[in-house]
């Protein structure tokens, strides 16, 4: 999205200690860190909300936001503020690292054939429909046999919305591998692909907050994808969700960032794989 809309372009306008509190409200509920030079932006992206309500300023809207008890202006801010830009086979190198070191590593320490992993800004669902045909495609007849698939999150609903449907105009659909195509997606026609009926039940997807202190899930994981968020969160807020997530992971398990989030080769609990790609140590590391 174009960050130079000027403050003041569509009509409402924000003043200073209007932005501070709406600013305020994006970093402690989403983690998200607005700067100065996104005013123009987080204007811009709330004007259509201000409208759909009928409010003729921003004054009242923050208001409501601070009055907002069932939080369901807070979740609308969160979609408006969110950035949900993906596209299929993003950084290749992690898809072919899943492919090629993840899975013959899970098919190794699960003799239960109970797969976990965990797409953790899902967006639109590229990202999470591409690491479920790579399972199909490598477990091949045995699938059937594996608790494979994946859960895959993100705080937006309309993205969420967009993933769970599974329909992509041709040019998104473009840069995925053949062969992945194939098996996971069939054409609609009129330019438009659709992730194939048998595959949908492989990816569970859900609204979750990544600044929740307690992970909702009961078992630990073998592989955490969370890739292209972190950009948006201060260096504490990454410090403490790395650690929530490292101990949500199985010794040896994989964590795949995104490649302009390198976590430093240091974290006494991680070890460094290859670029944006980490394990858990084992306890005797
Ligand atoms: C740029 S997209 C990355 C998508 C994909 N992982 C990729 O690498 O292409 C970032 C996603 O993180 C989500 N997000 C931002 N803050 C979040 C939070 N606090 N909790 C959960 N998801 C969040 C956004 O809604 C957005 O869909």
């Amino acid at each position: 999205m174009n960050d130079d809309v000027s403050p003041r372009s569509f009509g409402h306008t924000l003043d200073d200690a209007g932005f501070a509190q709406i600013r305020d409200l994006v970093y402690q509920h989403f983690g998200i860190v607005l700067s100065e030079q996104k005013r123009g932006l987080v204007v811009g992206r709330l004007q259509r909300v201000l409208r759909d309500r009928g409010l003729t300023n921003f004054r009242d809207y923050i208001d409501l936001l601070l009055a907002d008890k069932n939080g369901s202006l807070l979740a609308e801010l969160a979609n408006r503020m969110s950035t949900n830009h993906t596209h299929f086979w993003r950084e290749p190198a992690h898809f072919l690292v899943f492919r090629e070191s993840v899975l013959p590593w899970v098919q190794q320490v699960s003799p239960q054939r109970d797969l976990r992993l965990w797409c953790a800004a899902a967006a639109t669902g590229e990202e999470p429909w591409t690491l479920a045909m790579i399972q199909r495609q490598f477990f091949a007849e045995n699938y059937r046999h594996w608790q494979a698939g994946l859960v895959a999150t993100d705080i937006s609903e309309p993205a969420l919305c967009i993933a769970e449907k599974g329909v992509y105009d041709n040019d998104r659909v473009q840069p995925l591998p053949q062969d992945l195509r194939a098996l996971g997606m069939e054409t609609m026609g009129g330019g438009r692909w659709r992730i194939r009926d048998e595959m949908r039940k492989d990816v569970m997807y859900r609204r979750f907050n990544l600044m929740a202190e307690k992970l909702p899930f009961k078992h630990p994981f073998h592989c955490i994808f969370i890739r292209n968020v972190m950009i948006y969160f201060d260096q504490d807020t990454r410090r403490r969700l790395i650690a929530r997530l490292v101990n949500s992971l199985l010794p040896g398990g994989w964590l795949f960032v995104g490649h302009s989030e390198s976590l430093g080769r240091d974290d006494a609990n991680l070890e460094y794989v290859s670029p944006a790609v980490y394990r858990r140590k084992s306890e005797s590391q």
